[in-house]
C-alpha cells in the first residue's frame, strides 16, 4: 500500500505539492471515484488511479546523483573506455539509467542519471534554461572583459553564439565559477579558447537547484531525495 501523492510523484509526473492542488479540485480518482486527500493510501498495482483525466499505469522511476570521477565518459556502454554507468551497483546498471546530459572525460563532478526520459528531455531542452554551475581552473589569469564578453553571449569557434552565461573570477583570476543555461559540446572549454585561455579542471557543482553532495567522493553516488526529486520535477514542461 502506497499514499496516492508518493504514487504520483514517484512516477516523475508532479510534485507533492501540485498533485495536492489537483486533488483538492477533484482532478484524482482512483477506481473512478474522487479522492481529495493525496494521503489516502491505495495499491498502485491494483487500483486504478486518474489524473488530470490520464489513467496512469504504475511505473517508478530511479534517480541518481553521481560525482563523476575523471576518464570515465558519459555514457550506459562503451567498448573501449571506462563509463559511468560502471560506476553503480549491479542492480542499478539494469535499471535502464542514462545520464542526464554529458560532461567530457576529463570532466568530474555532478551527473544525474535517470529512467525517466521525459523528465530528463524537459531538463535538457534549452527552453527550459536549467541553471548548470562548473568551478574551472585556468592555464593563465582570465583576461578582465570576460565577465561582460560572457554575459552578452560570447561567439565561439568563429561563429556560434552561446547563451549569457554569469562568471565569477577568483581574486588571482587562475579559475572561478561559471553559471551556464544551455549545453553545448565542449562548452567552457571553447568559450575560455574564444578568451586565448585554457581550462585545466572543470567540476560540475550544480544542477539546476542541486548542489553536488560534499559527502560523495569521486565515483560515489547515492539516489536523489524526495526533496531534490521534486526540485528536477519543478523544472518540467
Ligand atoms: N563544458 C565543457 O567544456 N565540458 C563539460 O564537460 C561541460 C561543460
Amino acid at each position: 500500500m502506497m499514499r496516492i501523492d508518493k504514487m504520483i510523484s514517484s512516477m516523475g509526473i508532479a510534485s507533492r505539492r501540485e498533485i495536492a492542488k489537483v486533488a483538492k479540485n477533484g482532478g484524482i480518482l482512483v477506481d473512478g471515484i474522487v479522492v481529495k486527500d493525496p494521503s489516502r493510501h491505495i495499491d498502485p498495482e491494483k487500483s486504478t488511479v486518474t489524473y488530470l483525466g490520464r489513467v496512469l499505469r504504475y511505473q517508478t522511476f530511479t534517480y541518481v546523483m553521481l560525482n563523476k570521477p575523471t576518464g570515465y565518459v558519459s555514457a550506459t556502454e562503451d567498448t573501449r573506455l571506462p563509463y559511468v554507468l560502471e560506476l553503480l551497483s549491479p542492480e542499478h546498471q539494469k535499471m535502464g539509467l542514462f545520464p542526464v546530459g554529458r560532461l567530457d572525460r576529463d570532466t568530474t563532478g555532478l551527473m544525474i542519471l535517470t529512467n525517466n526520459g521525459t523528465l530528463a528531455h524537459d531538463l535538457l531542452s534549452p527552453k527550459h534554461h536549467v541553471e548548470k554551475e562548473y568551478r574551472f581552473t585556468l592555464e593563465r589569469p582570465l583576461v578582465s572583459c570576460a565577465e561582460e564578453r560572457l554575459l552578452e553571449g560570447i561567439t565561439i569557434d568563429g561563429g556560434e553564439r552561446c547563451k549569457s552565461a554569469r562568471l565569477l573570477c577568483d581574486d588571482d583570476r587562475m579559475g572561478g565559477v561559471i553559471v551556464l543555461t544551455e549545453g553545448k559540446y565542449h562548452e567552457i572549454k571553447r568559450m575560455m579558447e574564444a578568451l586565448d585561455n585554457r581550462i585545466v579542471t572543470l567540476e560540475r557543482i550544480r544542477f539546476a537547484a542541486i548542489p553536488l553532495d560534499n559527502a560523495l567522493a569521486r565515483g560515489a553516488w547515492r539516489e536523489l531525495t524526495e526533496e531534490e526529486i521534486t526540485v528536477l520535477l519543478s523544472h518540467k514542461k
